[in-house]
């Protein structure tokens, strides 16, 4: 396998809108005031930008994730921690037959800074791809004014347990972020916290919906725990997620609010497999041999539970472990 170590390169601006074409490896980006366009040697895709661009930045902002991310059924990528496949068609039943899929193998950092390069000269002041559409401007029309923010949402790291003194103002604290207006009916009791003498200052509790309401982003997922490989994420979701992501190993989700649909496919046709409806309290377990992609009507409560062990994709590719994780009966 070849891994190319590619630098993104500018291959011109378009006078009318404004916008750079760019080229990495074999694949061209260009973007007009609607779509992007993703052109390889043997074919060409077109993706309306809000989708490619929502997709783009939580790809480069989760690390390539667990996996495959598709921005959508023909466009995407694959995680191998540490080079990443951008591929065109490659897990798409029709552009297969049709012998225009195309993949390339890059290291992970060239693709991020590829990734970041087109986000950053595709994305204007006043539109974020972070928020629920209903919070943010319109990617569409021409190049307006650079956002000078970050893009990606960088973590604020907690020093300490949140809450407890010492820690910096974070979501959990009313000085920080605002309850979202979805969650503003909630009521957010303070738990009860009994320390044995001596331990004051260390032990501390919070009210982790009080926490979710306050995330001012969707589909974002943010670790909130973590044990050895065992990581506990929450994220508040509207609308749906931009990207279609293929597993690599199993995932859990639990929904803590509201609902969630799920749409799920075979990873390497698209075939349908299934629909889910989660309502709170459900716990579901996603295969290691799907792909999904989730609807929130309305802003929801998400707890997303992955195993982090290095190697498990490989252990379940190779078909040592079941694509599922429990056998009922
Ligand atoms: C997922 O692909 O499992 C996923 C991604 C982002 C979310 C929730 C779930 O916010
Ligand atoms: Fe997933």
């Amino acid at each position: 396998m070849t891994v190319l170590d590619a630098t993104i390169e500018r291959l011109g601006t378009d006078d009318a809108t404004g916008y750079t074409t760019f080229q990495l490896g074999s694949f061209t980006f260009r973007r007009d005031e609607y779509f992007a366009h993703v052109s390889w040697p043997k074919g060409n895709h077109i993706i309306e930008v809000d989708r490619f661009l929502r997709a783009m930045v939580r790809d480069i902002g989760w690390g390539f994730f667990y996996g495959w991310i598709f921005f959508d059924d023909v466009f995407g990528t694959t995680n191998h921690y540490g080079t990443v496949d951008v591929f065109a068609g490659s897990y798409d039943r029709g552009c297969k037959e049709a012998g225009i899929d195309h993949l390339e193998t890059f290291t992970a950092d060239a693709v991020s800074e590829a990734f970041t390069t087109i986000s950053q000269d595709w994305i204007s002041e006043g539109y974020d791809p972070l928020n629920a559409p209903l919070e943010t401007g319109t990617p569409i029309g021409p190049k307006g004014a650079e956002r000078t923010d970050p893009l990606l949402r960088a973590f604020i790291a907690a020093d300490r347990m949140l809450g407890l003194p010492g820690d910096k103002p974070v979501r959990s604290d009313a000085s920080g972020f605002p309850v979202n207006r979805a969650f503003a009916d909630l009521d957010f009791d303070t738990p009860d916290i009994e320390c044995e003498p001596g331990f004051e200052g260390q032990l501390h509790a919070i009210n982790l919906f009080d926490h979710i309401a306050r995330s001012d982003v969707t589909w974002n997922p943010s670790i909130s725990a973590v044990s050895r490989a065992n990581i506990c994420c929450v994220t508040s979701e509207e609308h749906m997620l931009p990207v279609i992501h293929g597993n690599d190993r199993n995932e859990w989700f639990i929904q803590l609010s509201d609902e969630i649909h799920w749409n799920i496919a075979d990873k390497n046709t698209g075939a349908p497999r299934g629909r889910i409806e989660m309502k709170a309290g459900d716990v579901c377990a996603m295969p290691a041999d799907i792909r999904h992609q989730g609807f929130s009507p309305k802003r929801s409560m998400l707890m997303v539970m992955e195993n982090g062990t290095p190697g498990l994709e490989q252990r379940y590719a190779s078909g040592e472990l079941k694509p599922y994780p429990v056998d009922f009966g």
